[in-house]
């Protein structure tokens, strides 16, 4: 096995207070991270429990309680519904964020809509984006710093765009929706927290919510004014695209009402999709770029793979199965820096958890992120090896979950382990990553897992020995 370089250093995550009173105040007056929430213990617990006055939180953090939660018992620990208030000013009744039969029929509405526009379909419209990528980083100055989350976001959000709407998101509507997703992430990470401690009502009322309400309804509108033609066109038989995600869920038939879905039924799907889709994949690739421009090593590494395998002008699907290391590097990523770091979950009914006796109306959280840093499964948790998934079947099961696990398992999985390669590659083909000195990211955990503070990284054309 390779080793990383010989004093790597370890990429910045939030360090843990010393002690659960700490950490409660820390969570309390920031209030806008639950990893500021973590004490040292955390990282090891084997099932955490923290009583506010409100609710009382569990935090399962073994692999067979894990298993319990997201697979096996999965109708007992349904979605917690503070994820849908804070985010249904954006998503309305979506995927998401639902549970039970109204789920379950949206989860059949949209599996077929993935299915097909397969894979391979999208492909040469991710390619299409990762080119007008390498053409606005060209105009990059090599000797700035820039960044790179802005441009991560703007090209998955772009990709999404082209996959599920045949469009091309235009740099103005771009900014405006980027703008309008940070405004929306800060308002609900604060308003989570307020409703955990049970004081959202108070403050929402003194405070008001018009920040949050008026950003949902900005990328609303955004695709709304794109939708609305499409569906009006398919209820009229009218000639539309009928290669996208949004074309085939325009022909699905609701099975109870014989009829298609409603307008406000597909805004919310594509909503959900749009949000889904591109937060989540430019959370991770700007941790990737973050982690290789760390460890200079590695990224050499990185470009001697893909000088060795992308040798034509235009990628293939074949070149980008072959990326190894490119994709290793990816999934640490995804493990240092889940975007997803944590998943909400309430109890339906009285179970017992490691002697803790969990009543409904509890809630229940499952991390990634705690768990892909739990040094009980995790050899030198906090350093990035992408070599650790050289041996994928030395690592325990349940324990490296980026995707989530069970029924509700990411749907998009596949989508994102295609296009993350594709851009990657299209970045370090041309491209050394210099992150600027003494750069500390601003880690948050909130809907996705991002660095406040951006990723300020100067992109060196290869071969340029400044
Ligand atoms: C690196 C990229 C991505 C990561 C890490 C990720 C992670 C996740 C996770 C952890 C869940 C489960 C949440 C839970 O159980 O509470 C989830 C659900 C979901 N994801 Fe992704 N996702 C990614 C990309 C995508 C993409 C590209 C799409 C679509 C284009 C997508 C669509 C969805 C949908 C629809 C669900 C809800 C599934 C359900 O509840 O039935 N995701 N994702």
């Amino acid at each position: 096995m390779k080793s990383v370089q010989n004093t790597p250093p370890i990429p910045h995550y939030p360090k843990p207070v010393s002690s659960k009173i700490s950490a409660f105040m820390t969570l309390f007056k920031k209030n806008r991270s639950w990893l500021n929430g973590l004490y040292e213990k955390s990282y090891t617990m084997k099932m955490g429990e923290v009583r506010l006055p409100t609710v009382t939180i569990y935090l399962p953090n073994e692999p067979d309680l894990i298993h319990r939660v997201l697979v096996s018992e999965a109708k007992d620990f349904p979605k917690n519904p503070i994820l849908h208030d804070v985010l249904e000013p954006l998503l309305g009744e979506s995927i998401f964020t639902t549970n039970g039969e109204v789920w379950r029929r949206q989860r059949e509405m949209l599996t077929p809509s993935f299915e097909m526009v397969r894979i391979s379909k999208v492909f040469d419209l991710m390619l299409d984006a990762a080119n007008d990528m390498r053409q606005r980083l060209a105009a990059y100055d090599p000797t700035e710093y820039h960044d790179l989350d802005r441009e991560m976001t703007f090209t998955t959000a772009d990709i999404i765009f082209r996959t599920i709407l045949s469009e091309k998101l235009t740099e103005e509507e771009g900014e405006k929706i980027v703008e309008a997703f940070i405004t929306y992430q800060e308002e609900s990470a604060r308003l989570g927290m307020l409703k955990l401690f049970g004081i959202d009502g108070l403050v929402t009322r003194i405070r008001g919510d018009k920040k949050r309400q008026q950003s949902g309804e900005t990328i609303r509108n955004t695709l709304a004014k794109i939708i609305k033609p499409r569906y009006e066109a398919a209820l009229q038989d009218k000639p539309v695209p009928s290669h996208d995600i949004l074309s085939s869920l325009l022909k699905v038939i609701d099975e109870r009402t014989g009829k298609p879905f409603s307008f406000k039924e597909i805004l919310d799907q594509i909503a959900m999709l749009f949000l889904a889709g591109h937060e989540t994949t430019a959370s991770s690739l700007t941790w990737t770029l973050y982690l290789l421009a760390l460890h200079p090593n590695i990224q050499s590494e990185v470009h001697a793979e893909i000088d060795r395998v992308c040798t034509t002008e235009q990628l293939t699907a074949e070149q980008v199965k072959s990326l190894h290391l490119t994709t290793n590097v990816f999934n640490e990523a995804l493990r240092l820096y889940p975007p997803v770091s944590f998943m909400p979950r309430i109890a339906a009914k009285t179970t017992v958890m490691r002697n803790k006796t969990i009543k409904p109306g509890d809630a229940v959280m499952v991390s990634p992120w705690l768990m892909h840093r739990n040094s009980r499964y995790w050899e030198d948790p906090h350093r990035f090896d992408p070599y650790r998934f050289d041996h994928p079947e030395k690592i325990t099961k349940y324990t490296y979950f980026p995707f989530g696990l069970g029924p509700r398992i990411c749907i998009g999985a596949r989508f994102a382990m295609q296009e993350a390669p594709i851009l990657l590659s299209t970045i370090l083909k041309e491209y050394r990553l210099e992150l600027k000195p003494s750069f500390i990211p601003d880690v948050a955990g909130r809907l996705t897992t991002r660095s406040l503070n951006g990723m300020p990284i100067r992109l060196i054309p290869r071969g340029d020995k400044r």
